[in-house]
């Protein structure tokens, strides 16, 4: 395919957000927004509410289209073109904060739904899987720390399990680019804490960009952070370097 980037522009980049803006019955959700994430990276954003971070989740998704701006995936497909179900087919997978896992379905059934190239429920009902697929259903559930209730019914998992098998479905359809929103919600501080965990070992083979309140939660992901703000970028840099930032302490305690 060939190359959507501007030319001065030389980085491989797995999303490449650039000047976007969205508005709302004229007011900006997003404004001059600027993203861009490196191939295995992971990306904590943060932000007081309405900063404009699910918005900006709606925009790479396909679900808001945006009025100015450049939204490319791997350098070379402009996501603008392109409508929620179709991005999600190109390799950009979203997780949002309600789980929607089938209850009724045992783990390892709801995973073998959500497999890439996946078959229709009767048919995985009806037919035993082959080695490959099944190999990597398990290996799937090692990842997600899930092994151990592989035949346990989802719906008796506790919250941060099926947010955790929520996420294995996500990665069973093999995405370049996940972007999850506050998966932390509700958890424990024990599952907070599995949670990066996970998520670091997602990041070498996937590029992330995770969306999250809790800031312990952020500590423990060790990553470069994004914050955002009237849906502008008002710092971006380690952590640390982002909680002494004047402006973000101001944003964060003019509330
Ligand atoms: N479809 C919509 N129509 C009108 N306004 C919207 C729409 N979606 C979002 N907004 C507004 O855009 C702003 C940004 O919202 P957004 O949900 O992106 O914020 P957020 O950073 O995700 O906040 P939170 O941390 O509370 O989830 C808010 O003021 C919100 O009310
Ligand atoms: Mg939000």
């Amino acid at each position: 395919m060939s190359d959507l980037r501007p030319k001065h522009i030389e980085q491989e980049y797995s999303l490449y957000m650039d000047g976007v803006s969205v508005s709302f019955d004229g007011f900006k959700a997003l404004n001059n927004l600027s993203l861009y994430i490196k191939p295995g990276e992971m990306r904590a954003i943060i932000g007081p509410n309405g900063a404009g971070k699910t918005t900006m989740m709606d925009v790479i998704t396909g679900k808001t289209k945006p009025d100015t701006g450049t939204v490319l995936f791997n350098n070379s497909v402009n996501l603008i073109e392109h409508d929620e179900a179709s991005v999600a087919n190109i390799g950009v997978g979203r997780k949002f904060q309600k789980p929607s896992v089938i209850e009724s379905l045992t783990v390892f059934e709801n995973l073998e739904l959500a497999q890439k190239g996946g078959r229709g429920i009767w048919q995985a009902l009806l037919h035993s899987l082959s080695n490959e697929r099944a190999a990597k259903i398990d290996e799937t559930l090692e990842l997600i720390a899930l092994s151990d209730k592989k035949y346990e019914m989802a719906a008796n998992l506790s919250h941060g399990q099926k947010q955790w098998l929520e996420i294995g479905m996500l990665i069973s359809q093999e995405p370049e680019l996940l972007l999850i929103d506050e998966p932390a919600a509700g958890m424990t501080d024990e599952e907070t804490m599995k949670t990066a965990e996970l998520f670091k070992k997602l990041a070498k083979k996937h590029s992330l960009v995770v969306v999250e309140h809790d800031m312990d939660f952020i500590a423990a992901l060790d990553c470069k952070v994004t914050v955002l703000h009237e849906g502008s970028v008002l710092a971006e840099g380690s952590l640390e370097s982002v909680q002494n930032n004047q402006e973000v302490i101001e944003v964060y305690l003019g509330r």
